[in-house]
């Protein structure tokens, strides 16, 4: 079911006032913009006090792309950037939130201590969200006091750009909860899609086989990685080739959602392509580490096809 903006549900969400986000990385700190920008205060949380200063930069230079665009003032920009304050410890991050989203390491044992956190820091009444690619919702729920008021908001990269929030009700996270973060996406211009708590929900259940297939493709030889990304491209109206996704999202983060989704279901049609393991574990990561099926250079927008595919 899609929500649109319901004022019943403006009144629920309307509790929500205080937002704090945990991590301060690509998603994180998009985040943080987003909720800034529709009003509300922001405390961003991250152990590394250097990713918290480069979130606060980014957050201000893609301010500064949308004054450019004309979507936003430098005003707006002021007035978001004040809401924001930054902390290295959760405990006092959190110590007043009404919502807390946790946008961290996308490594499970992490997500189960910083929810245990979380919980006991945290007041009773704060909802407790993950941006979570692809870890369930239920098991992050059980390791807290507080199931029902546990969920998934899955925001997309860029997050300031994508208007998809999915949100992922886990089996004991309580109706008038899922209800509160439906409405409070659609205040934050987003369009929420409420799904159910299995693996890889439906974003990435459906996206990562697809990429995983492309790289099936190159690695039978069935053809290069130009004509895989065009043939998506140009016969799909997509806006970008699968291979190029990959490397955008991490050839890592790919690689770990698709054990997800094996070890999830125990079928093999979501084994990850030999090639993909072996580009992992050589560390060939996609943009993050320069190179993945494409070659990136700093301060270039030119799309190079890696030399080992040549
Ligand atoms: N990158 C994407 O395209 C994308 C899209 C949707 C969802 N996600 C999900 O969002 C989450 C974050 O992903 P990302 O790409 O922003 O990762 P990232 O690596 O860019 O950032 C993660 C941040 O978490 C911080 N962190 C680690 N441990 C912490 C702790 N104990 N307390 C506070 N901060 C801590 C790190 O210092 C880092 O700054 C993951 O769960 C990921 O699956 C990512």
């Amino acid at each position: 079911m899609i929500h649109l903006f319901s004022p019943y549900l403006f009144k629920i969400s309307s509790m929500i006032q205080k937002v704090s986000v945990i991590g301060a990385g690509t998603m994180g700190n998009g985040i943080a913009h987003v909720f800034a920008q529709s009003g509300f205060q922001v405390k961003l949380v991250d152990v590394n006090t250097v990713q918290l200063e480069k979130a606060l930069q980014t957050i201000a230079k893609n301010f500064d792309r949308q004054i450019a665009k004309g979507t936003h003032t430098e005003d707006q920009k002021r007035s978001s950037l004040n809401n924001i304050t930054s902390f290295n410890d959760i405990a006092t991050g959190v110590k007043d939130a009404d919502l807390v989203v946790e946008a961290a390491t996308e490594n499970i044992e992490l997500k189960l201590k910083i929810f245990k956190l979380l919980d006991e820091n945290a007041p009773e009444h704060c909802v407790l969200a993950t941006n979570t690619s692809s870890i369930s919702i239920t098991k992050i729920a059980a390791t807290t006091s507080r199931p029902g008021k546990v969920i998934g908001m899955h925001f997309m990269n860029p997050v300031p750009v994508m208007k998809l929030v999915e949100v992922i009700s886990g089996y004991a996270t309580e109706k008038q909860v899922t209800d509160t973060i439906v409405s409070l996406s659609s205040q934050l211009n987003k369009i929420p899609c409420v799904v159910n708590d299995y693996p890889g929900f439906i974003a990435n259940r459906i996206l990562m086989p697809m990429i995983n297939e492309s790289i099936y493709c190159l690695y039978e030889g069935v053809a290069g990685i130009e004509e895989i990304d065009t043939i998506m491209k140009l016969g799909m109206a997509h806006p970008m080739g699968p291979l190029q996704l990959a490397d955008f999202i991490g050839l890592d983060v790919c690689h770990s959602i698709l054990h997800v989704l094996y070890n999830g279901f125990g079928n093999p049609k979501y084994a990850p392509c030999p090639l993909l393991t072996n580009m992992v574990t050589a560390g060939y990561l996609g943009i993050k580490s320069g190179e993945g099926f494409y070659k990136y250079v700093a301060g270039s927008k030119e799309l190079l096809v890696s030399e080992r595919f040549l």
